[in-house]
C-alpha cells in the first residue's frame, strides 16, 4: 500500500542524510519530492538515483529570496505542496566560555529562522490554495535538555519545539497540521562531524564518541535514518490528522516524555 499517492512533498536538507531517506521513502510511498538543499550539485546527485518523482532545487534556509524562489520553483513543477519537512540544519558545539557570537547568529538562523520562514512561506501557499497540509519539523533530544558542550544547538532546537507547537495551534485552523520529529543520536555523515567535535573538546579519539552514545541508547544501538522513516510518513499521512503541535520522540528510548 502506498500512503502518500499523489502528494507532493518539499524537504530541506535533503541532498544526504536523514533527509534524503525521508525522500526516498516518500517516492516509495508514492509521493513526488523536491530535495531542496544548499549543495545543490549533492541535491541533484541524489534526485537522480531517485528517478523521475525527485526533482532537486536549491535553496539555502537563510536567505528569505531563497527560500521564495525555491518554493515557486517546486509548484512550478508539482503544481502545489502538500508537504513541508523543515530539516536543512547545522550542528555546533563549544564550551560556553568559548561561544562565538557569529556562530550562534549563523546556527540560530539556519536552525531557527529557516524553520520558521520556510514553514511561513509554504503555510502561506497551503493557506491559499486551501486543503490543508502537513507540515513537519526535525526537532532533537538536543532540544529536550541542554548539554554542556552543547549550548547553542540545544538551544535551537528547543526553539524548533517552541515554534511548532506555536506553529500547530495557529495554522490547525486551515487544516495544516504542525508536528515534529524528535530523533536521538542517528549515524551517518552528520554523526561524523559530532564525533570529530567532541573528539576535539573531550580529548576522546575518533569513533569513541559514537560508540559510548551507542551503549548508552536502551534500544541497544545509534539509530538509522531509516529508522525515522515510519513516523515522517505517519505525520504526512491522513492518519495524523488530528495530531497538532506535538513533537515525537524517535530515538530508541533516550528521552521520555
Ligand atoms: N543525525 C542525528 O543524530 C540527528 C539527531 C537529532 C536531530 N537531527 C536533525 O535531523 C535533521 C537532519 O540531520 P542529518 O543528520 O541528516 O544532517 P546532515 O548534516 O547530514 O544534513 C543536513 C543537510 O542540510 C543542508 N543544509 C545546511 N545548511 C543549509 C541551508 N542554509 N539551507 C539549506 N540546506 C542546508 C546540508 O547541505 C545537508 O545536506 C537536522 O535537523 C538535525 O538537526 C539529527
Amino acid at each position: 500500500m502506498t500512503r502518500l499517492e499523489g502528494k507532493t512533498a518539499l524537504i530541506t536538507g535533503a541532498a544526504r542524510g536523514i533527509g534524503l531517506a525521508f525522500a526516498e521513502r516518500y517516492v516509495r510511498e508514492g509521493a513526488r519530492v523536491a530535495i531542496a538543499d544548499i549543495n545543490i550539485d549533492r541535491a541533484r546527485e541524489s534526485a537522480a538515483k531517485i528517478g523521475d518523482a525527485a526533482i532537486a532545487v536549491e535553496m539555502d534556509v537563510t536567505q528569505q529570496a531563497s527560500i521564495d524562489s525555491a518554493i515557486a520553483e517546486v509548484i512550478g513543477t508539482f503544481r502545489r505542496i502538500d508537504i513541508l519537512i523543515n530539516n536543512a540544519a547545522l550542528f555546533t558545539a563549544a564550551p560556553i566560555a568559548e561561544i562565538a557570537r557569529e556562530d550562534y547568529a549563523r546556527v540560530f538562523d539556519i536552525n531557527v529562522g529557516g524553520t520558521l520562514f520556510t514553514l511561513q512561506a509554504v503555510a502561506k501557499h497551503m493557506i491559499e490554495r486551501g486543503g490543508g497540509g502537513k507540515i513537519i519539523n526535525m526537532a532533537s533530544q538536543a532540544g529536550r535538555r541542554g548539554e554542556a558542550l552543547v549550548g547553542v544547538y540545544c538551544a535551537t532546537k528547543a526553539a524548533v519545539i517552541s515554534l511548532t507547537q506555536s506553529a500547530g495551534l495557529d495554522l490547525i485552523q486551515h487544516g495544516i497540521n504542525v508536528n515534529a520529529i524528535s530523533p536521538g543520536v542517528v549515524d551517518g555523515e552528520h554523526w561524523d562531524g559530532v564525533d570529530a567535535f567532541f573528539a576535539k573538546y573531550e580529548n576522546k579519539a575518533p569513533g569513541q564518541k559514537k560508540a559510548e552514545v551507542a551503549a548508552g541508547v536502551p534500544y541497544g544501538r545509534m539509530g538509522t535514518a531509516e529508522d525515522l522513516t515510519g513516523m515522517a510518513v505517519f505525520l504526512a499521512s491522513d492518519e495524523s490528522d488530528y495530531v497538532v503541535a506535538q513533537t515525537y520522540n524517535v530515538d530508541g528510548g533516550q528521552w521520555l516524555s
